[in-house]
């Protein structure tokens, strides 16, 4: 094998016996171009200086997925919610709640809001951890782009954080609350009788050996009622460890297999705050979820990688890559979309020029709407803000109640409440 083959294989195989780490096809592909500047970047000659250290860290930090925003699969969360927080709040015992890979803390934080919004804040732990450092520092900071709350007005964490110069923090009383960590899944210990684990987008990145190891070491970290909540894209997990799996509609979760039975509540409570963060479904749920139109196999690719460079924090790399898609597919609206919310905290008149170019191309997303008329609202413009509100409500309200809106990740009801709120707070 040729020197330079030697070392690609060493740093795969180095960078799967720390942290798990697979990659297969085009992420393979990807990953030994990564590896290629790394060895050059690092001036590493010899296969055996290949190994733990800050090298090895920095190949890490380029290799994982950082993507993360708030309220990511609010259908999954809205069920964390209606089942875990509902019977946690009938209890009065101490709340330890594990964010496993929480990335730049967006997935952490929101669940602190929906722990704060039932009113459990007070007496939760919550532990946030991932193996990048970076990561973690970005998570403490807690201020946010646009591009961590993606679908803006809509978001139930936009309830909570609070508009700082062109970005969005998260209250000091929220982050006070949240414990970040460095924690890697494959080597280190785990924190105990944790009654809510999620490690959701993480475990599809792991080797089945890793996935394995994991799962056993998450099924003794649950407390004897605990729940673990994993994507909808995770591997499954029940497989390698005592766990019982509950499939839903709106993704897996497990428990201790040994504890199968439900616990009753202990100490109950007089009264139970109302879920004011997620409010139950109030339409029956569509047996099938409507899927926007696949969008073009090319744009697919740039829109991926756009978002990839977002969320590492590269905006400039991100809009590079936009420009220059935009450039090769100028009549594809979720383009300029997505450079609108790269762009709304620098240049506020040309992310509202692009949302304009996203709506004249496509007049049918309700998002373009809704993002431009929080824009206009946050620079004093009322006029415009309720104009776009309220053409963002005409097309919600035209959608089933259930659908996922175009370009977002949520039903049409959700964001038809949210334009409400807005043109009554205008
Ligand atoms: C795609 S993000 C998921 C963030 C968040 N959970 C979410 O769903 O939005 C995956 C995170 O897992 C972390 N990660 C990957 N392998 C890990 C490991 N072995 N131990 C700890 N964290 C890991 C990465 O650093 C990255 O921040």
């Amino acid at each position: 094998m040729r020197l330079h083959d030697q070392l690609v294989t060493r740093a795969l195989d180095e960078v799967n016996r720390h942290a798990g780490l697979f990659f297969k096809d085009v992420r393979l592909t990807g990953a030994v171009e990564t590896i290629n500047e790394w060895i050059v970047e690092h001036g590493i000659v010899n296969p055996v200086d290949i190994g733990p250290g800050v090298a090895l860290d920095a190949l890490l930090e380029d290799l994982v997925v950082h993507e993360s925003y708030f309220d990511r699969d609010i259908e999954q969360l809205r069920l964390v919610d209606e089942l875990v927080l509902a019977r946690l709040a009938r209890t009065t015992d101490p709340i330890k709640v594990w964010s496993a890979g929480c990335a730049s803390g967006e997935e952490p934080y929101t669940l602190a809001f929906m722990l704060a919004a039932r009113g459990l804040l007070q007496r939760a732990t919550i532990t946030a951890t991932d193996l990048s450092r970076p990561a973690l520092v970005r998570a403490r900071a807690g201020r946010y782009r646009a591009w961590a709350v993606r679908t803006g007005a809509n978001s139930p964490a936009m309830r909570f954080l609070v508009p700082c110069a062109t970005e969005w923090c998260v209250p000091e009383s929220i982050k006070e609350a949240v414990d970040f960590e460095l924690l890697n899944l494959v080597e280190d210990p785990f924190p105990a009788a944790q009654d809510l684990i999620t490690c959701r987008n993480v475990l599809i990145y792991l080797d089945q050996a890793a996935v394995a190891v994991v799962a056993q070491k998450f099924a003794n970290a649950l407390a004897p009622h605990g729940w673990l909540f994993v994507a909808p894209s995770d591997p499954r997990l029940d497989p390698y460890a005592p766990l019982a799996a509950t499939v839903t509609d709106r993704g897996v979760y497990y428990r201790r297999a040994d504890q199968l039975e439900p616990v009753p509540a202990r100490r109950p409570r007089a009264s139970v705050p109302p879920p004011i963060f997620m409010p139950p479904l109030r339409v029956a749920r569509a047996p099938s979820v409507t899927i926007p139109p696949a969008p073009k196999q090319d744009t697919r690719a740039a829109r991926d990688h756009a978002r990839m460079l977002a969320d590492r924090g590269d905006y400039e790399g991100a809009r590079a890559v936009l420009v220059s898609a935009i450039a090769a597919t100028p009549l594809d609206g979720e383009l300029y979309f997505l450079e609108a919310v790269l762009l709304a905290a620098d240049d506020l008149a040309a992310a509202l020029a692009c949302l304009d170019r996203a709506i004249y191309l496509s007049p049918d997303a309700p998002v373009s709407y809704l993002f431009a008329g929080r824009l206009r609202h946050s620079s004093g413009d009322r006029i415009g803000a309720r104009r776009s509100y309220a053409r963002a409500l005409v097309l919600l309200e035209a959608s089933p109640p259930d659908e996922r809106v175009l370009w977002s990740d949520e039903p049409a009801w959700i964001m038809a409440d949210a334009c409400r709120r807005a043109l009554a707070a205008l």
